[in-house]
């Protein structure tokens, strides 16, 4: 029997074609787009397919947004310089980059993923996305790298603040970071530590016993940045014993490394970002936190997990160290109420009310991507996926779609978590 020869094709990124084919169905031939050679999962090419569908008509547009294509007419698209910015443990082009790696948050999702997702609804410049589970702010800060205006709510105020530093960093200059010597404002966060503080997230009170502030006079995003560096080393210093110093001082200037690649970036791109808020609220009553009815263009959100992980055990030395209360934000976290069969009901009950809070403050016909896995509970898997879309349809949202991405790495034992696509009609 003679052996058919095969020839691969040679320069060529033959892995890619078959999917990018499939991608292209029913769009014009002229729309020449390359997508990044790490897109490998279904649901990567499922978003890069509905991103394209809602931007070919505008190619232009598209270069400065698309999240899974490497290039777009020739020319490489802004996620590529975006994503060139390195950040600690990041795989390929989907997450840690820019400043999305700053502080080692648990529960974040892939911001590549996130981008596409608002592209895919169509958003425009003057629109604004709402994250009502912001966390650390992962949806906003790509919400401002894309041009678009977002709201960011979360109960939780070390998430505010973690997403404060992470979107007002990409305003700020690599000069005014170095406005403070590393070694002074280590030793200041540092003479803090083991007191009670009252100020929690606002600015520590000054005694006797502490150095005096070497931030007085200085924007106090300059503040921000270096506490949550020092809450980063803390958290590596708590974790995997790391000295809080070196931790501090690699992380630090990191950042500022990035920074001043992003602040030239931003010069040679001539790039818009879109404006950002950021409330401490409950995404129960997003109307009390300030969101206005039927004033949003679309949310993408990812309730918690906190069913399966609680998320103030694993940030307990840092509200020790900023004085929160960890009880009173027990009791605002949806999915940390109530033992066992209880705690189901009552998140359920939660998710409900922030379901109809979320419809409330949608405008017609805008779209609301939710983010959940179905965890398992005392032994039992919940079929929230299920649930959560019979509760958003009861309360009148239309659901569109059903994405399903593999999880790789252990978090919460998930195997895949989903995308539901929801519609206001
Ligand atoms: C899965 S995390 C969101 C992570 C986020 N997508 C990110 O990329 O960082 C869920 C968030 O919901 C927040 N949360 C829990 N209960 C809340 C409530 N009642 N209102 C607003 N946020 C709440 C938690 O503090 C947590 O930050």
């Amino acid at each position: 029997m003679t052996q058919e020869k095969i020839s691969l094709p040679r320069n060529r990124d033959y892995m890619a074609e078959p999917i990018l084919d499939w991608i292209l169905e029913g769009i014009p031939r002229s729309v020449n787009v390359k997508l990044f050679d790490d897109v490998g999962f279904i649901y990567e090419a499922q978003l890069a397919k509905m991103e394209l569908s809602s931007w070919w008509r505008n190619l232009d547009e598209f270069v400065k947004r698309a999240a899974y294509y490497e290039q777009v007419n020739g020319e490489k698209t802004y996620h590529y310089h975006f994503s060139d910015i390195k950040g600690k443990d990041q795989i390929g082009r989907s997450n840690q980059y820019l400043t999305h790696w700053y502080y080692p948050y648990k529960a974040k999702f892939h911001p590549q993923m996130i981008k596409a997702l608002i592209n895919w609804m169509g958003l425009e410049k003057g629109q604004k996305l709402l994250d009502p589970f912001s966390g650390s702010g992962t949806a906003l800060v790509e919400a401002r790298l894309i041009g678009i205006d977002s709201i960011g709510v979360d109960v939780d105020p070390f998430c505010t603040f973690m997403s404060k530093v992470k979107t007002d960093l990409l305003d700020l200059s690599p000069q005014q970071l170095e406005a403070v010597e590393f070694k002074t404002a280590f030793e200041y966060f540092k003479s803090f530590k083991g007191k009670s503080s009252e100020a929690g997230l606002g600015r520590f009170v000054e005694t006797n016993a502490t150095p005096k502030s070497p931030f007085h006079g200085l924007d106090e995003r300059i503040h921000d940045f270096y506490l949550l560096s020092y809450l980063y080393a803390l958290s590596d210093y708590t974790y995997i014993k790391r000295k809080m110093w070196t931790g501090f001082v690699e992380n630090t200037s990191r950042m500022i490394k990035s920074i001043r690649t992003f602040d030239a970036l931003k010069r040679q791109l001539n790039l818009q970002m879109g404006g950002v808020q950021v409330k401490n609220g409950d995404a129960r009553f997003l109307q009390q936190a300030g969101v206005g009815k039927e004033s949003i263009d679309g949310i993408v959100t990812s309730p918690p997990y906190s069913i399966a992980v609680d998320y103030i055990a694993l940030d307990l030395h840092t509200f020790k160290y900023l004085g929160i209360d960890p009880q009173g934000l027990q009791d605002k976290l949806v999915g940390l109420k109530g033992r066992h069969q209880e705690r189901v009901r009552i998140y359920f009950e939660d998710m409900k009310l922030a379901f109809q809070s979320m419809y409330d403050v949608l405008k017609r016909r805008a779209y609301c991507a939710v983010v959940i896995g179905d965890v398992t509970f005392e032994g039992k898997k919940l079929s929230i996926t299920q649930k959560f879309i019979e509760t958003a349809e009861k309360i009148g949202f239309r659901s569109i779609n059903l994405i399903r991405r593999p999880i790789l790495g252990g978090f919460a034992r998930l195997r895949y978590e989903y995308i539901i696509l929801f519609q206001k009609p």
